[in-house]
């Protein structure tokens, strides 16, 4: 996608020396633009951490990369297994990030040690540009959804009301809940996207908000707490948002506030679609209420908040009652019944075993 008409994705290798890796850093987002040079499994483990990067894509691909710095290192046996289970443990909710890791190891466990760097970025680059290809996919099979409720309208522009960053910061490139909407831009339909700010740290306000804006597509953001209004009075066409993990059965993880959004969008009425790559999936869970691990955060991000100053600074100030304790679970999960359906790289299905199984039949 495009910042100020420049093309960017989220993650790349140096083109000079064309092993180090490059994010551009969601912390500093959307104050400053600030690219970072990782260069050691290490850095691309705090990354992840301390969400410089985030999004459950993104998260697979710099972890791959991750793995690919640390066989530069030291390609033994040994260090690739204990620096891929550090990698790993950055993260507990997006299942992309041991399915992205458990995919270099399958192919680096059987690659001998002299031809390991190699092979992991060659695999490392293909996560990455197999996710550009995956959203770009979800964007097609996805814009026909907007297409459909611009028709339905008639007039004025499509409504979309989004939770968290699932645009193209959260992957390599074009997002997964944003890319039909950008599609849809590009093809000239007027769309207004509804972005959450995303409490408590703000992916909505900071990410979503910035990336339209760079790409010029029509936002407003609103308190987390206004969606179930606006649906009331009619001012939502549709909700689309992306996922962290989805069990066999449809259930979403996806971040916290994500649920209560299903819920005020089934008794209003409103469509409310996922939009995940098959990377998404994790295919040995059923109960995603019970079985899938939800991030627990600190509590600071709760009880503080960071933001700029009228003279430019940037400062982070305490927003609650000293003393107060605070909680921080980081996702939630949606029960399928209250998903419209899902939109994937293969084309659009029923929030089911059976609808998952109808595009992805390796999986039976
Ligand atoms: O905590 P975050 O910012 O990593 O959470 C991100 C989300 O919840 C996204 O909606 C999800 O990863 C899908 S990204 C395409």
């Amino acid at each position: 996608m495009k910042i100020d008409g420049t093309p960017y994705r989220s993650v790349w290798l140096d083109p000079e020396d064309g092993w180090s890796v490059h994010i551009i850093d969601q912390t500093r987002l959307p104050w400053s633009l600030d690219v970072l040079r990782l260069t050691t499994a290490a850095e691309a483990a705090h990354a992840i951490r301390v969400m410089q990067v985030r999004g459950a894509p993104l998260i697979g691909a710099v972890a791959a990369y991750g793995l690919c710095l640390a066989l530069r290192a030291d390609a033994g046996t040994e260090v690739m297994e204990r620096e891929a289970a550090m990698l790993a443990a950055t993260r507990p909710t997006a299942v992309n990030l041991r399915w992205a890791l458990e995919r270099m190891l399958t192919r680096l466990r059987n690659t001998a040690p002299d031809a390991r760097v190699a092979a992991a970025y060659d695999e490392a680059s293909r996560i990455a540009d197999e996710d550009v290809a995956q959203c770009e996919a979800i964007g097609r099979h996805g814009v026909g959804l907007i297409e459909q409720a611009a028709a339905r309208r008639g007039s004025g522009p499509v409504h979309v009301l989004t939770h968290c960053n699932a645009g193209w910061l959260a992957t390599v490139d074009w997002g997964t809940a944003l890319a039909p909407i950008y599609l849809a831009h590009e093809r000239g339909v007027a769309v207004h996207v509804w972005v959450d700010e995303t409490r408590p740290r703000n992916q909505g306000a900071a990410l979503t908000a910035w990336e339209l804006g760079r790409h010029g597509v029509a936002h407003t953001i609103v308190a987390d707490n206004a969606g179930g209004h606006l649906m009331q009075h009619g001012q939502v066409d549709l909700a689309i948002v992306g996922t962290d993990r989805v069990t066999r059965t449809g259930d979403v993880a996806n971040k916290i506030g994500t649920y209560l959004k299903a819920l005020a969008a089934r008794d209003n009425g409103v469509p409310f679609w996922v939009a995940l790559p098959s990377s998404t999936i994790d295919w040995r869970l059923r109960d995603g209420v019970a079985e899938i691990p939800i991030e627990e955060r600190n509590a600071a991000e709760v009880t503080h908040a960071t933001g700029r100053t009228a003279d430019g600074t940037l400062a982070t100030v305490q927003i609650t009652a000293p003393g107060s304790a605070a909680a921080n679970p980081a996702f939630d999960v949606t029960p399928a019944r209250l998903v419209s359906g899902f939109i994937t790289e293969r084309g659009r299905c029923e929030a089911s075993e059976a609808g998952l199984l109808s595009l992805f039949p390796e999986h039976r």
